[in-house]
């Protein structure tokens, strides 16, 4: 097998012999070459002539106390340049796949958020299963609090406040929907006006809630005050209580997608509805973000489409068709 070609150059000069030459080259001085690298200017020299050996012309000149590149260190100047800039690329990358290996996210989603977060993240896992994550779901006000302190990697949250401070991006619908004990009479109705809903007994998720922030800004909209019977701090409870007959709620149609309460809850078609409250996945404009998260942040943007359109679509033509039957 033929040997491979190994120019001179790389065989008989060192990388370090190039950083030596590359700092004197920049600063046209041996002295402040030599502070810069920790080194005695005894060995400078040295690597120097080693270096000019190998390659076997001068690479400086001196003229009274100043030094000049010769056209070969010029040349050997922009070279060193150009590998030290293709090493630090090197090194960043291999930073990344390291990070990437074992590295930490720390996410927190709003309430509603859970019904999909933990389908994103086993995804993201399989991709990269040494991450560690640390979870924290709570509702919007708190998500808020804990990013002004900085508490978080990404915040996944409907609509965020608009703030030059917070840089958010849009990645999914979340249709917010008017939901009422199956046998409802107005189950069967069609576009029902939210008028109509005044006088229902309506319940409500808690003051600091993103899905109530929406819901009363419809409302308000629409010159329409509800009825509020009960407030209640989770969807869960919202369903079962829904579907108990005491009354009539907004939701997510994520909630809607697990089985608890499907059946015994029917969406009415109320004009105003469904609210379109995307979701948005984002940070302090100022964070530095860590590899994992920069990998999350572009994971959620393209996986989160079609892993959840598909279904949220599906489920609304079905709740289309069941108020239309
Ligand atoms: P919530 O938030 O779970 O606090 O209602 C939903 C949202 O921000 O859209």
């Amino acid at each position: 097998m033929d040997k491979p070609h190994i120019p001179p150059l790389i065989r008989h000069a060192s990388l370090r012999q190039l950083q030596v030459f590359e700092a004197i080259a920049r600063h046209l001085s041996f002295t402040r070459a030599a502070e810069e690298l920790h080194l005695a200017q005894p060995t400078v020299s040295a690597q120097i002539k080693n270096l000019t050996d190998a390659i076997g012309l001068p690479l400086f000149e001196q003229v009274g106390k100043k030094i000049y590149l010769t056209d070969a260190g010029k040349k050997l100047y922009r070279t060193c340049r150009e590998v030290f800039s293709a090493l630090e690329n090197f090194e960043m990358e291999a930073a990344e796949i390291k990070g990437l290996r074992q590295g930490q996210l720390r996410l927190a989603v709003v309430t509603t958020a859970k019904y999909f977060a933990p389908r994103l993240l086993s995804a993201f896992l399989e991709r990269y299963p040494g991450i560690d994550v640390a979870l924290k779901v709570t509702n919007r006000e708190r998500l808020l609090e804990r990013m002004a302190d900085n508490v978080d990697d990404l915040y996944i949250m409907g609509h965020p406040p608009e703030d030059a401070q917070l840089a958010f991006k849009h990645f999914l619908q979340n249709p917010l929907v008017v939901i009422a004990p199956a046998g409802h009479h107005l189950a069967d109705a069609t576009q029902v006006p939210l008028q109509a809903l005044a006088d229902e007994p309506f319940i409500m998720r808690e003051v600091g809630s993103g899905t109530r922030l929406a819901v009363e800004q419809q409302f308000l909209k629409f010159g329409v005050k509800p009825h509020v019977r009960m407030e209640l701090g989770s969807n869960e409870a919202i369903k079962q209580v829904v579907a108990a007959g005491l009354g009539i709620a907004v939701i997510s149609q994520h909630a809607l997608l697990t089985d608890t309460a499907l059946g015994e809850v029917v969406v009415l078609d109320v004009e105003g509805f469904p609210i379109y409250w995307d979701w948005y996945i984002g940070h302090l404009a100022a964070k530095q973000l860590s590899v994992v998260a920069r990998a999350f942040l572009s994971f959620v943007e393209e996986a989160a489409p079609q892993m959840f359109k598909p279904e949220l679509m599906r489920r609304r033509d079905s709740a289309e068709k069941s108020l239309t039957t």
